[in-house]
């Protein structure tokens, strides 16, 4: 089919989708255009972040070497299984608005004589009538050493963001020369040998700042564009090239992206070449009451066409960026994402930010995987938030008690895609309508993202819509699909998740489907499916 009758037959059927919801498609159709690259899928997109905050890291990484629960020198075993079945490229620490609070002098050395600091999210209201304890005075015994440790057990690129608001680019100078100075080079090299590891560590990402525009400092972009030249000028790199992350904007806000590019701008364009990345925050939120596991069937919609002005974001922000940035030098690094739902799941009283995601979130997780891979020529790296105990988490944990959320299982499907060249596709499903408010809204009835890896193709889709199934005819247009593996995740009802008492409520199936030229796949209501073809 040439890409008129295609895009005919999309158009039918997205105004088929007009029709009531009830309206059943009979002619959904993926194609994929295995000769128009997009990029290549860094798996850097697949990141994750953590942070001092609620149960992250303590009770959730960090249980301590002395711990009856069983860990790895301090750090909770269980995780570690799960992270080495699931592969992290990079993780991003300690903040968040952390960050800029945090002395990494007070997290190095004998755990016992590290000093206890207040946390900085102290005076958030949730804490307010919690005990005491790490999430509001932080005993700094996980710290640098320690987090270079998880790194290098799970195989992540560690991601330090630097404090800007409250330390001076000096102490950020002297933080790399202890993670990156050679082996008995200086005095901190040395100290870093006594306390962990005589070895460099090597770390390349660093972050300047953190929300500057706010926690980081309330800065005006202009004001923020001089910090960061004066925090990266002449940063002693020691052999290995240094990766800066500008701390960029909130969602939408195009005049900061557009102040700190113009502001970058005013001293060279050469700037451009000291930033590796734009770091873009977009909280999807939550929909209706706000709540992690309670909504109602609009509240799924309303929340998934929020997590998808990823897509717009993206493209906007990017198109900011290169009014001044020409050459498109800088690359978009989506370091927080994800739901965030009120208070009230979270596994225990402390837990600031703690939620159980559900297969609402779990489609939020695909689809927004989906569109880093559809933007793979922008986006470099993508850090959910958070990743365990957290918002949109991978893990929940607390004292001995662990089980993975339904957005794990996204994570270690999509692994698929890492290092494959993103490919097109066009998608054609009935589109969902509903109500919002006095009007009505819409949201895509299939979506997703494809990549080429040599003679196999892997295709990820996420179906929206709670009730229907979507009969789809599957088309790698110029190749024919020998054998097709399929995995899906769905449940009987787009509540569920999985809990310390329920562990296995949501997780995948596997199975084969049988193909030729093109392949027909029943894509299942509300979930995410993604399909391994071998191509002839
Ligand atoms: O992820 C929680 C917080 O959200 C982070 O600390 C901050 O950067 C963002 O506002």
């Amino acid at each position: 089919m040439r890409r008129r009758e295609f895009l005919a037959k999309t158009l039918a059927a997205t105004a088929a989708g007009l029709a009531p919801r009830t309206s059943k498609a009979i002619d959904n159709r993926v194609e994929i255009l295995i000769e128009e690259p997009i990029g290549l899928i860094e798996p850097n997109l697949h990141g994750h972040f953590i942070e001092h905050i609620g149960g992250v890291i303590y009770d959730g990484i960090w249980v301590g070497e002395n711990s009856k629960i069983p860990n790895v020198g301090g750090i909770r075993k269980e995780l570690l299984d799960n992270l080495a079945r699931l592969g992290i490229p990079v993780l991003r620490w300690p903040g968040g608005c952390f960050a800029d609070s945090y002395n990494w002098n007070d997290g190095i050395g004998p755990r016992a004589k590290r000093p206890c600091r207040t946390n900085s999210w102290i005076n958030d209201p949730f804490l307010e009538k919690a005990p005491d304890g790490p999430a509001k005075y932080d005993p700094n015994e996980f710290g640098t050493d320690e987090f270079l440790r998880l790194c290098k057990i799970t195989g992540a690129q560690p991601y330090i963001a630097a404090n800007l608001r409250s330390l001076t680019p000096l102490d950020f100078d002297k933080w790399i020369e202890y993670c990156n100075a050679p082996q008995d080079s200086t005095s901190l090299a040395k100290l870093r040998a006594a306390n962990a590891s005589p070895q460099p560590y090597g770390v390349r990402y660093w972050g300047v700042g953190n929300e500057a525009w706010g926690c980081g400092g309330n800065f005006t972009p202009g004001e923020y564009a001089s910090e960061f030249r004066r925090f990266t000028a002449w940063t002693p790199d020691y052999g290995v090239k240094l990766r800066f992350i500008g701390s960029g904007p909130s969602g939408d806000d195009f005049a900061w992206t557009r102040g700190f590019f113009a502001g970058l701008a005013a001293k060279g364009k050469w700037m451009f070449d000291s930033v590796y990345g734009w770091a873009l925050h977009y909280y999807c939120g939550s929909a209706g009451q706000g709540q992690a596991i309670d909504f109602t069937v609009n509240d799924w919609y309303e929340l998934l066409a929020k997590a998808d002005r990823m897509e717009t974001l993206i493209q906007r922000q990017w198109s900011a960026m290169g009014e001044e940035d020409t050459e498109h030098k800088v690359k978009l690094v989506v370091d927080e994402w994800g739901a965030w739902h009120r208070a009230g799941t979270e596994v225990s009283r402390t837990f600031l930010f703690g939620q159980t995601p559900t297969m609402r979130d779990a489609l939020i997780s695909a689809l927004t995987l989906d569109t880093f891979h559809r933007h793979a020529d922008k986006v470099a790296m993508a850090n959910a938030a958070q990743l365990i105990n957290n918002l949109h988490c991978l893990f929940l944990a607390h004292e001995d008690r662990f089980v993975v959320t339904p957005n794990f299982h996204v994570f270690e499907a999509y692994k698929a895609h890492q290092g494959g060249q993103s490919v097109r596709l066009m998608a054609a499903a009935p589109t969902i309508s509903f109500p919002a408010g006095n009007t009505t809204a819409t949201l895509w009835g299939l979506a997703g993202s494809a990549s080429l890896h040599g003679k196999k193709l892997v295709l990820t889709l996420v179906n929206p819509h709670v009730k229907e199934a979507q009969p789809t005819e599957i088309v790698a247009r110029g190749a024919s699909i020998r054998s097709c593996k399929v995995r899906t995740l769905s449940a009987p009802d787009i509540h569920a998740f999985n809990s310390f008492d329920h562990p296995r409520a949501v997780e995948p199936k596997d199975e084969m489907a049988s193909s030729g030229q093109s392949l027909v796949w029943n894509v299942p209501p509300a979930s995410v499916t993604r399909l391994e073809m071998a191509l002839a």
